[in-house]
């Protein structure tokens, strides 16, 4: 048989209400601090991550689905979220509403990267951006929700790393400190770090080879190479952060995966994880939208996966609220009384009443284990007497309501018995 590809996975009813759970805390922390939905499409074109996302990123590089289309137009199906939004904020003229734009998404993406725990080549993000205000509060808001999102799903020991990268201004010369560095320990470095080294030094930073980690450990801080504009934003930026008493740590490693980053980045991470159990990430981007051809507008954002989020709920055990089962288990004797039986599900649901019916030819008694295992609170039994009487069984599942368990309805009656009759 086939198998879905890899990296991939089916999402099955049994677990539908955790994400049901996770995208309904996610609508509702949005919305507590003003961000309004957006939904834009699977794939753009290629272009637009190309020259968002950065051409010697990994993702550019190697992780990208990519293909043309049957007219020749190279489409990507979306890595990550940030460049269509801005790209759909100058599509729809955005620019002329009140600023900042704030915008949420909750979307699929992919990238074909090497699956394992926690990576897969479709996986899920809650995208949050706030786009046209370079106010560092702006950055200390979209923290605020991102921070508040886990809190609110029960997480708990989580770690904020926050680091800046300066500007365009700026960081031309940290980049020549860097390579400085490097360059003076260019002998000691893995291949990677070499090759990267011509690209894109930055990036070196990022590196997880254990013999390079004591020389990236003491290379030169972004921080210390800040201009004073850029100094002034990381101040006033983490002074938001203490204000609001959101607990984080600079991190001058921190230089995250995606070029269009300037100034402000963070991660969140696990107390206790490794690099692909980083909940979630985001920074700002002032350069962004030139990349993709439009006015300068600065931009601020973070994305964090849910199937991370998901690992996490279940590795620190958060009851998460269990998913309702129905109301109501219709058992029918034949003939009939399964017409009844049909008949009678199909009103309560129409009245509002979620309801589940044996369907087949199955013995009373299987009916009623099939009753007992969907969690109803009634089973409402048409057997071949109660057809005849114009009657129903009304049988309660939940015990302790006072020592009657089963009793007889009229047909008429039993949508408001049910409604009403809460175990
Ligand atoms: P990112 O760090 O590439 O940032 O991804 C954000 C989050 O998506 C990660 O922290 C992780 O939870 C999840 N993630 C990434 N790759 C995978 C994967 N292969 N499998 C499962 N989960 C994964 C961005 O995407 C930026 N657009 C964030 C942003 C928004 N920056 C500004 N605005």
């Amino acid at each position: 048989m086939y198998q879905a590809p890899r990296g991939t996975q089916d999402i099955l009813p049994e677990d539908a209400h955790l994400w049901a759970f996770v995208e309904g805390v996610a609508r509702r922390q949005a919305a507590l601090a003003g961000f309004g939905e957006i939904r834009t499409p699977t794939f753009e074109a290629t272009a637009v991550f190309q020259r968002g996302v950065g051409a010697t990123t990994d993702i550019v590089e190697k992780e990208m689905y990519t293909f043309l289309d049957k007219g020749g137009e190279s489409i990507t199906l979306r890595p990550e979220g940030t460049a269509a939004v801005m790209r759909a904020y100058f599509e729809h003229g955005m620019g002329s509403r009140p600023q900042p734009v704030k915008l949420f998404s909750l979307l699929n993406t992919f990238r074909y990267d090497r699956p394992q725990k926690g990576r897969l080549r479709e996986f899920h993000q809650l995208d949050v951006e706030s786009i046209g205000e370079a106010d560092p509060a702006a950055d200390a808001e979209v923290v605020g929700v991102h921070w508040r999102y886990y809190a609110a799903l029960g997480l708990r020991g989580l770690r904020l790393v926050v680091n800046s990268i300066g500007d365009a201004l700026c960081r031309p010369s940290y980049v020549e400190a860097l390579r400085a560095y490097f360059e003076a320990h260019r002998t000691e470095l893995c291949e990677d770090c070499n090759r990267r080294l011509a690209t894109n030094p930055l990036r070196l930073l990022d590196d997880k080879t254990p013999a390079c980690q004591t020389i990236l450990d003491h290379a030169p801080a972004s921080i210390d190479h800040l201009c004073e504009p850029c100094g002034d934003h990381f101040a006033a930026w983490t002074g938001y952060l203490a204000a609001a008493e959101i607990p984080f740590s600079v991190e001058h490693r921190l230089v995250r995966g995606l070029d269009y980053y300037s100034r402000s980045v963070w991660e969140v991470l696990p107390a206790n994880g490794g690099a692909q159990s980083t909940l979630g990430g985001g920074g700002r981007y002032d350069g962004l939208a030139e990349q993709l051809g439009g006015r300068s507008t600065p931009g601020v954002g973070f994305a964090t996966g849910i199937e991370r989020i998901l690992l996490a709920l279940k590795e620190q055990r958060v009851e998460v609220p269990a998913a309702p089962g129905p109301r109501a288990f219709v058992v029918h004797g034949p003939g009939i009384a399964r017409v009844q039986a049909f008949q009678l599900a199909e009103h309560l649901r129409a009245s509002g009443i979620a309801t589940d019916l044996a369907l087949g030819d199955r013995k009373l008694g299987k009916q009623m284990a099939s009753a007992d295992r969907s969690g109803a609170d009634v089973a409402l039994i048409i057997g071949e007497d109660e057809a005849a009487a114009g009657e129903v069984s009304v049988k309660n599942l939940r015990g302790e309501d006072g020592g009657e368990q089963q009793r007889r309805v009229p047909r008429a009656d039993v949508v408001a018995f049910v409604a009403e009759a809460r175990p």
